[in-house]
């Protein structure tokens, strides 16, 4: 939540900052602000969209080749012009952004509120900023420290960014529990929340750590200590990322645009892992924990929505394939539920951003508990990729839609990936399944590339449906999952409200709300227990409920009982989620485009929830 970016260099800073922020928009879009400093700090905020921003700052002072900018996700205080960043200090010789929360805010504040401070927000982020002045004013130290000494008092997250008048040449930089990556150039420096608004500058990138300061000055090298004041050695990576990654490529949006990749975004993240002629899997990622995982009594999935459902999956991959008990958690639920955890426990944490705090803390709970735990990530050098014990990475590239999708196939490939690494080395599968599933599972990618086909189909029954209020999506085992996928990707990008359920649990409940106004995506491919799906469908029939039905190529049994239909090619049953998923993004895609709803940057939404 919440995108920062700053600059300091030879070059005008508003340019870089106003772009970074574009690429950052995803993270948050209720206010957005930039402070530029020439003479003096500047200040500029405004409540909406960077665009609005950027209509705002028209005509008035954008000089300076030292800057910060920064666009908001509320967490403390409504999305106002007062609130949004950056923020002074009392004596406006500081200024501040921030991405994470200060849980110690309200003891901070009203301690210096007694010693004088007047605060001109109700963000959580001012108190800093004042606490910083307060510290230098009274110790007489310079910036750094201040902001060191500052640190050690707050309890919570941050990625902060302060910039001092009376230090023209240095910007400081910290953080914890919230991303920040820090670009070298030649003679310039680049902050920012993630690596797309440094990579059409420098791909040489610090991944700043927990609890470390960076301290960037113009003309020197860039130091690095922690809030302990230890000094680190920082460590330049090569980026890993192209500009066209992070572009729309002629798109109208970034979600349609990631829709479409997913069969380069699968076969990426299977390629150099899945060889079909000789009949294996290799994850070199987790190989070292391949014992462990085998001899682990259970494995317990942790992640958060989209991600979440690609756990289930993975529940049903993992056990049919390898026999290995698992169990699947929301990460919000399983960091404060006290959960039983052995040290033969593997946990396998999933996440596309790699920020999400829920995820994060069920990590350093399952690692206190002395469990070994594994990653699924997409974004390389992201803090759940360093905090887990080893991990695997899907290979989907940048995701900007806030909406996922292509990261979603990816993790159903890594975790199919995954069951058979297991089975092979179990040896719960006979061999010619484990070849055949392999054989499927490197058609897939073409299979999906048909499924693009179908767009202007989906587009005619969204076109039908896009006025709705209310939708049901049921589908049994494998298919399950799909149905909240598909459900959650609908509310969360058109508005309309829609349910997920597995399709026998209708007659416990939803069966209730079946009236003629009611459609209901049935997921009825034939493949497990299709039968009762027909039986389902059926039942809705009969109360007059609205059917589209996502089909295997040819189904006419289920052809006679939809009132739409879309069909997807054949595949094994376990692999099916790879495709069907698909039209569903699709759906809910054009549903929303119709709805004239703002698809890549959904109302409340963030791309990477940092917060709790
Ligand atoms: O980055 P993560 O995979 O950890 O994110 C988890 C969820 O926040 C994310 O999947 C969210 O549900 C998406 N908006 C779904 O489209």
């Amino acid at each position: 939540m919440c995108g920062i970016v700053a600059y300091i260099g030879p070059r005008d800073a508003y340019p870089i900052l106003i772009s970074g922020l574009r690429r950052l928009e995803y993270r948050g879009y209720d206010s957005a602000g930039v402070c530029l400093l020439s003479e003096d700090l500047n200040i500029y905020k405004c409540k909406g969209k960077v665009s609005d921003l950027e209509e705002y700052v028209v005509g008035k002072n954008l000089s300076g080749n030292v800057g910060m900018a920064h666009t908001r996700w509320a967490t403390h205080g409504e999305p106002n012009y007062i609130n949004a960043h950056p923020h002074f200090s009392q004596n406006k010789t500081l200024a501040i952004i921030h991405n994470g929360i200060i849980e110690n805010y309200a003891v901070l504040r009203s301690e210096l509120i007694n010693r004088g401070y007047k605060f001109a927000s109700e963000t959580d982020t001012e108190v800093l900023v004042h606490l910083i002045e307060d510290i230098i004013s009274n110790e007489n130290v310079a910036v750094e420290e201040a902001v060191r000494i500052a640190l050690n008092q707050v309890i919570g997250a941050y990625a902060i960014v302060i910039i001092a008048r009376e230090f023209p040449d240095k910007i400081i930089a910290a953080r914890k529990g919230s991303p920040m990556v820090i670009g070298v150039g030649e003679g310039e420096f680049f902050v920012a929340s993630d690596a797309t608004p440094i990579v059409e500058y420098t791909n040489n990138v610090v991944y700043l750590n927990d609890e470390e300061i960076a301290i960037i000055e113009r003309d020197h090298d860039l130091r690095i200590k922690t809030i302990r004041n230890q000094s680190q050695t920082p460590y330049i990576q090569k980026l890993e990322l192209s500009l066209s990654e992070i572009e729309k490529g002629g798109f109208d949006h970034f979600m349609l645009k990631e829709i479409y990749e997913q069969p380069r975004s699968i076969y990426d993240s299977m390629r150099g892992r899945i060889h079909v002629a000789e009949g294996i899997v290799s994850l070199g990622g987790i190989k070292d924990y391949e014992q462990k995982i085998i001899n682990a009594k259970r494995i317990i999935i942790t992640a958060c929505g989209t991600s979440w459902h690609a756990g289930l999956v993975g529940e049903y991959l993992i056990e049919d394939l390898a026999r290995i008990p698992v169990e699947v958690e929301y990460s919000s639920e399983f960091r404060y539920r006290n959960p039983v955890l052995y040290e033969d426990d593997v946990v396998l944490a999933i996440s596309q951003s790699g920020e999400t705090a829920d995820t994060l803390a069920a990590i350093d709970l399952a690692k206190s508990k002395g469990a070994t735990v594994l990653g699924i990530c997409n974004v390389v050098g992201s803090s759940i990729a360093r905090a887990t014990h080893a991990g695997v990475y899907t290979h989907a590239g940048p995701e900007i839609g806030v909406a996922s999708t292509k990261a979603f196939t990816a993790q159903v490939a890594v975790l199919t990936l995954i069951g058979l690494l297991l089975a092979q080395k179990k040896g719960t599968l006979p061999k010619s399944e484990f070849v055949k599933l392999l054989f499927e599972l490197d058609a897939i990618p073409a299979k999906v590339e048909r499924i693009l086909k179908l767009n202007d189909k989906i587009k005619a029954i969204a076109h039908i449906y896009k006025d709705v209020k209310n939708s049901l999506y049921l589908g049994r085992g494998y298919n399950f999952p799909v149905a909240l996928e598909g459900a959650l990707k609908l509310k969360e990008i058109s508005y309309i409200h829609a349910e997920g359920y597995p399709a026998a649990e209708m007659k416990h409940g939803p069966i209730a709300l079946i009236d003629e106004l009611m459609p209901v995506v049935f997921i009825a491919t034939r493949r497990g227990i299709y039968d009762k799906v027909i039986t389902n469908i059926e039942e809705v029939k009969a109360r007059k409920g609205k059917i589209i039905a996502i089909i295997t190529e040819g189904d006419e049994s289920v052809k006679r009982l939809a009132d739409h239909y879309i069909e997807i090619p054949d595949s094994e049953e376990m692999l099916i989620p790879l495709l069907a998923t698909v039209p569903l993004q699709m759906l809910s895609y054009h549903i929303a485009v119709m709805r004239n709803c703002n698809v890549d940057q959904p109302r409340n939404l963030a791309k990477s929830v940092t917060v709790e």
